[in-house]
């Protein structure tokens, strides 16, 4: 049984964030995901993609059109690692730690970027340049250890060859 939540008008500081083409576009969304299994899930994922991250405000406006309570929305962001509330940076760095490639070293290369760049796994440089991610398997393990930089897969990565892979990207 749904959960009667409390439906309130979009708070007006969440309308300035989004603009109303965009509240439109997440509404959309909505509407096409309705009765779909794991609809949330799927509105969350179309709405990073629309926006490239998920602000409270877009947390917001899907828990109030969804009728779904607030704090489902900020818990189902926080458990899956490919949402993010905070702006990623202009290139997304994935680091695969699934089998093969930790196996192959997957877990030195995360470490050395870290050193690098100076963040966290799920952290983004304060140029805005670089966000790093750890992932589990990105379907190439034939060639681990990997690593993937927006679109672009580097294949059997060394440590040694890092800084070379990331002055590619400043
Ligand atoms: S385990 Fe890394 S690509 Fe499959």
């Amino acid at each position: 049984m749904k959960q009667a939540v409390e439906t309130k008008p979009i708070k007006e500081e969440a309308s300035k964030a989004i603009d109303s083409k965009t509240q439109q576009q997440i509404k959309k969304i909505i509407e096409a995901t309705e009765g779909q299994a794991g609809a949330p899930i799927r509105v969350l994922q179309k709405a990073q993609g629309l926006i490239g991250y998920l602000p409270r405000e877009v947390l917001e406006i899907i828990a109030r059109e969804m009728r779904i309570p607030l704090s489902e929305m900020y818990g189902i962001t926080s458990f899956y690692s490919f949402f993010s509330m905070v702006p990623k940076g202009k290139y997304v760095i994935q680091v695969c730690l699934g089998t093969s490639c930790y196996v192959k070293g997957g877990q030195k290369i995360i470490d050395t970027l870290k050193k690098e760049l100076g963040l966290e796994s799920g952290g983004t440089t304060a140029d805005g340049r670089f966000s790093l991610q750890t992932v589990r398997c990105i379907g190439c393990c034939g060639l681990s250890p990997v690593l993937a930089i927006n679109e672009d897969i580097h294949r059997r990565v060394k440590p040694s060859r890092l800084k070379d892979i990331l002055s590619s990207y400043r």
